[in-house]
């Protein structure tokens, strides 16, 4: 069931390795932070000794890559026996995978691959992540994933089908804004229809990153600072959907801290600043624009 009030825990970054110092010196002044749940899977590692370092000091969500919900391969139960065992260590506040396929038989791709965008391919998703969910005893995220193939079979928009697997399997959505920036570029679709088409109640948190444009396409790059064109959806994303949980998501040359933290900061700030006009009472809104009395 979607709770009627959507938790917010702030906005954070995506924890990297170049900031496992920091994390384990003076620790990281953000909201939260969002891990790679495969790379805690190695134990008692430093790596560990940092996750549960945050996890003291701050709320920790889990973000997976290589689930692959919508693919023909069987679930590896050894998998989400793993993640389970994370999450019962971790107590994140709650954990996300991508809806893509990414394995062909016993060949994992390690790539996000779309899906057809068809009522088979529904039925199929919803089937696996509703074991998915059983196995894991929680809800769980699907992110949109950035988008270069189509298929000539798909029968709906990308935003129809990712409301529809959600929907019916009781799941959360994890937007990645970025991705749909870059998705409509190689669409040619308004990335504004894609957040209208969403269900709104569903959007548990949000991703912000940098892209690549090569002119003619835009790959996802997440090398770089939020552009523009992204903070501006995110706005779209904050006036139509509401306040939700921020992450960052910086994976090539990751700046130093400061930079880094900065960008969590930005969002609060804009966030901030909608609710504050928000807060101003209609009438005045539209006295200033010199609108009618
Ligand atoms: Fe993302």
């Amino acid at each position: 069931m979607v709770t009627e009030t959507r938790p917010h825990l702030g906005h954070g970054v995506g924890l990297r390795v170049p900031h496992f110092d920091r994390a384990l010196g003076p620790g990281l002044d953000v909201d939260l932070v969002e891990a790679i749940s495969e790379n805690f899977f190695g134990g008692d590692g430093r790596p560990m000794a940092v996750l549960e370092r945050l996890r003291r000091d701050m709320p920790v969500v889990l973000h997976g890559v290589s689930l692959a919900i919508g693919s023909t391969a069987p679930l590896r139960d050894d998998y989400l026996e793993r993640l389970r065992a994370l999450a019962s260590r971790i107590e994140p506040a709650w954990m996300s995978d991508h809806l893509c396929w990414g394995a062909h038989g016993p060949h994992h791709l390690h790539d996000l691959l779309p899906l057809p965008y068809t009522e088979a391919a529904i039925a199929h998703t919803v089937d696996r992540l509703r074991r998915v969910q059983d196995a894991l005893g929680r809800q769980l995220l699907l992110e949109n994933v950035s988008s270069y193939v189509g298929y000539r079979s798909s029968e709906m928009t990308e935003w129809e089908f990712l409301g529809e697997v959600v929907t019916r399997a009781d799941a959360l959505i994890l937007l990645d804004v970025n991705n749909v920036v870059v998705s409509a570029k190689n669409f040619g679709f308004d990335p504004r229809r894609y957040i209208d088409g969403v269900p709104a109640a569903r959007v548990r948190q949000l991703h912000l990153a940098n892209h690549t444009d090569r002119g003619h396409f835009k790959f996802d790059s997440h090398r770089g600072a939020v552009p523009d064109e992204v903070w501006s959806l995110y706005e779209y994303v904050l006036e139509r959907i509401g306040e939700v949980t921020t992450i960052v998501e910086w994976d090539e040359d990751v700046p130093p801290w400061a930079t880094l933290r900065a960008q969590a900061t930005e969002a609060a700030r804009r966030e901030a600043m909608r609710r504050d006009v928000t807060r101003v009472p209609k009438r005045e809104r539209e006295g200033e624009r010199g609108g009618p009395p």
